[in-house]
């Protein structure tokens, strides 16, 4: 007998254990949650061939049932009330697409509480409460599940925890926050404001409820932190991250980037190093030819650093509605095959067994090492070389030097790449330059990430 494809990899009736749905209650039908309804709607067949049985969403908690009602249409239950979707004895799995990490955290932990698996696209709550929902979600034998809170279409949590298994990570570095590098891209390339960029960011659903976590670059250290507790085995330590967003970014220094050669992205860093680990989130010189310069707009690349495998990337949107919706439901499918299994079997959520996790010291920002970008206002062209002297001086090293090709009305810059070296090193050049009087005005100072080690 012909099967298609699809029905072909179908529970068959005489395996009635596989056949019953996977019953999914949804708190809040935002944009992600609307993606995630719609993206299991349309291609329900294939995501129980993949999963082995039907994912149906049967209850949804929104604030809006208005709304909620126009996107869900009949047949799946509305309530207001998110606790009731956390604790119904009728639900396999909550999806937490609210955001927030106030009463998002009690209806996870309440959800947990009642055996059930969480799937959530909420990276501030992981950040934030991480560690608490993970140790409550082994000790009730449920999975808490979140490829969708990082670089949302980048299956970036699967390829570390699971793909490179087998491997020693010594860093992980990319762009994670679209929103972020679709204003830079549009400032660079077509010459936007800042606040022109956002709107647009803002108008196509890719910033935050409060935008203030976008470009001040707190959703991209949240990111990192989970990023580095699945990379080095260590807790999520969001709160020891430094954290800079781009709101102070000029112009004018991702012009002189352009001249130098390179681009200003945001970077997110973790960094494994003798003394601890780096984790940081800052805006940053990247060569103009490396990979990672060309991610544009609001698409994510993450590159990894690994022992066997070496350097892999990966690259996709980093923001939007069933751009997110794909990787919730992929953590759906991976929920839908966990049944019969031993919760001490499964993938560990964040790749290590809870036992074997390490806290490693987070290397405060003094500790830091990396090559530099210098902006030095002068009084005159000719200062350039009070200013080579000044860093001779104060033993920072120097790897290029060059007058800022600016327009002629403003003042000269000065223009100095420099070696790595420690940050308290730099901030002690950076004081010097300061208080030198040949210097006009503010000093810019930006991390060069090369990534090439
Ligand atoms: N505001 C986030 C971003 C959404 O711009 O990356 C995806 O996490």
């Amino acid at each position: 007998m012909y099967r298609d494809p699809v029905s072909s990899f179908l529970p068959q009736p005489s395996h009635p254990a596989a056949i019953r749905p996977l019953r999914v209650g949804m708190i809040g039908i935002g944009t992600v949650g609307a993606g995630t309804f719609r993206v299991l709607a349309r291609n329900q067949d294939l995501i129980a061939a993949r999963a082995g049985r039907g994912i149906e969403v049967t209850v949804v908690a929104a604030r809006n049932l208005a709304r909620a009602q126009g996107i869900v249409g009949e047949g799946v239950a509305l309530t207001a009330d998110p606790m009731q979707v956390a604790t119904d004895p009728d639900v396999d799995v909550v999806v937490e697409v609210a955001g927030g990490t106030g009463p998002a955290r009690d209806w996870v932990l309440a959800a947990i509480a009642h055996g059930k698996h969480v799937v959530t696209a909420n990276k501030a709550l992981l950040a934030v409460h991480g560690p608490e929902i993970f140790a409550a979600a082994s000790a009730h034998g449920v999975a808490v599940m979140y490829e969708g809170a990082v670089a949302v279409s980048i299956p970036i949590v699967k390829a570390l925890r699971e793909g490179l298994t087998a491997n020693r990570i010594e860093w992980v570095a990319g762009i994670v926050n679209g929103t972020t590098n679709f204003i830079l891209s549009k400032m660079r390339d077509e010459g936007l404001d800042f606040g022109d960029a956002l709107a647009q960011a803002q108008a196509l659903g890719y910033a935050e409820a409060d935008p203030a976590f976008d470009i001040e670059g707190v959703d991209a250290a949240h990111k990192t932190a989970l990023l580095a507790a699945n990379a080095f085995g260590m807790p999520v330590r969001f709160a020891d991250a430094q954290v800079e967003g781009i709101t102070a970014l000029q112009r004018l220094d991702v012009a002189c980037a352009e001249q130098l050669g390179f681009r200003v992205k945001l970077l997110g860093v973790a960094r494994r190093r003798e003394e601890g680990v780096e984790l940081r989130v800052q805006p940053a010189l990247v060569p103009a030819t490396h990979l990672l310069a060309q991610v544009n707009g609001s698409m994510n690349g993450i590159m990894v650093k690994a022992d066997a495998a070496g350097v892999t990337m990966y690259y996709g949107a980093g923001a939007g509605s069933e751009q997110t919706a794909s990787a919730v439901i992929a953590d759906l499918v991976d929920v839908a095959r966990l049944d019969g299994t031993h919760a001490g079997q499964r993938v560990p959520h964040t790749g290590f067994h809870a036992h074997a996790v390490r806290e490693l010291p987070v290397l405060p920002r003094a500790a830091v090492r990396s090559a530099h970008y210098l902006r030095v206002p002068v009084q005159a062209t000719t200062d350039i070389a009070a200013v080579a002297e000044l860093l001779a001086a104060q033993r920072l090293p120097v790897r290029q030097l060059v007058l800022a090709n600016g327009p002629a009305e403003a003042a000269p810059q000065v223009l100095v790449i420099t070696e790595s070296a420690l940050q308290s090193a730099v901030d002690l050049a950076l004081h010097a330059l300061q208080t030198s009087p040949v210097v006009a005005g503010p000093v810019i100072a930006l991390r060069v990430e090369t990534l090439d080690d």
